[in-house]
């Protein structure tokens, strides 16, 4: 039986704790600094079991040494935007946080995976990376699953058609300077440009890189954690079943689209050893250009951090 740890119990760890119990994908182990919070989230979770059918065993704990033996642990540590935030300005806070969980998994769960999840998400799992000192395939960002939900629920809803049907692509970094890819994305095989206008496309293409915040400003207090859970889930998933699937995912970087010793949102191929593949993509002008910018805005924050 695999085990899971979730490091951080608020909307989004909760939430994918949830998700994960569900699926009775292995046991779950979900911390926090607040005591009692995954504690009595833990008891809850297993009371849904109940009802829900699911034997999944969870357990909340503000105890780090409680990870150990942990095959993948999940980074929702840290604080939310608010309306008016950028992804950005959550750096400081969070990059001690993720200084203090990072090296708490590489003291406890010396042999797991990580996912991290906390936000600015590239510029985190980079000191995630460091704190940890584990080699780079081990440790990932979720972004690209997240940011491609997005723009495939809205191509779906102009097409009237299936969300299921639409595979979308977003890559760069998890923020304003995102590239959402139409000529990689496709309804039932179809490539979009095929099927919608480039004005509408552009459209599109612009709710999905303002996605997060437009939802940021709707909830007035926290961020989204639906959509961010679920893409936690397809990634535990693809690398506790090794199955090798490819999404966007935020890779640490040796040269791939001319970037080296980056987190970035590439596609990737997730499987048991972690990023087993990064996949680089033939792309226009405009988007290598905007791309650029993005891992230039990426490097700026990396710069910035005392590591
Ligand atoms: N160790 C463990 N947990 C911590 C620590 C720490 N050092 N510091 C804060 N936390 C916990 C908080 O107590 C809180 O329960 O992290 C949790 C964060 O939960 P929320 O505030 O609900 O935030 P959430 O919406 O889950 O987002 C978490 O994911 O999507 C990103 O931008 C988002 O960076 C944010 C992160």
């Amino acid at each position: 039986m695999a085990k899971i740890s979730v490091i951080g119990a608020g909307n989004v760890g909760a939430t994918a704790v949830q998700r994960l119990a569900e699926l009775e994908i292995g046991e779950i182990v979900m911390t926090d600094v607040v005591e009692g919070l995954p504690q009595g989230k833990a008891l809850d979770l297993m009371q849904a079991g109940a009802v829900m059918g699911y034997d999944t065993k969870i357990r909340g704990s503000n105890d780090y040494a409680d990870i150990a033996a942990s095959d993948l642990v999940v980074i929702t540590a840290g604080i939310a935007r608010k309306p008016g935030m950028s992804r950005e300005d959550l750096i400081n806070t969070n990059a001690g946080i993720l200084k203090e969980v990072a090296s708490n998994i590489a003291k406890y769960a010396p042999e797991s995976l990580i996912i991290n999840v906390t936000n600015p998400l590239d510029i985190m799992t980079y000191v995630a990376l460091k704190a940890s000192g584990f080699k780079s395939e081990k440790v990932f960002g979720m972004s690209g699953v997240l940011d491609s939900a997005r723009f495939a629920s809205f191509i779906a809803k102009e097409l009237n058609c299936s969300r299921r049907d639409v595979e979308a692509m977003v890559i760069g970094g998890h923020g304003d300077l995102m590239v959402p890819l139409p000529q990689y994305t496709t309804v039932s095989g179809i490539p979009l440009p095929e099927l919608l206008s480039e004005e509408r496309i552009s459209s599109l293409v612009q709710r999905t890189v303002q996605g997060g915040a437009e939802i940021v400003e709707l909830l007035k207090r926290g961020s989204a954690f639906y959509a961010p859970s679920a893409s936690i889930v397809k990634m535990v998933e693809a690398v506790l079943k090794d199955s090798k699937r490819i999404v966007p995912a935020s890779a640490y970087l040796k040269g791939e689209y001319g970037q080296e010793d980056i987190y970035f949102g590439v596609p990737a191929k997730l499987g048991a050893g972690g990023v087993e593949e990064v996949l680089e993509l033939a792309l226009d002008a405009k988007q290598l250009e905007t791309l650029q910018k993005s891992a230039a805005s990426i490097r700026e924050g990396i710069a910035g951090l005392s590591l």
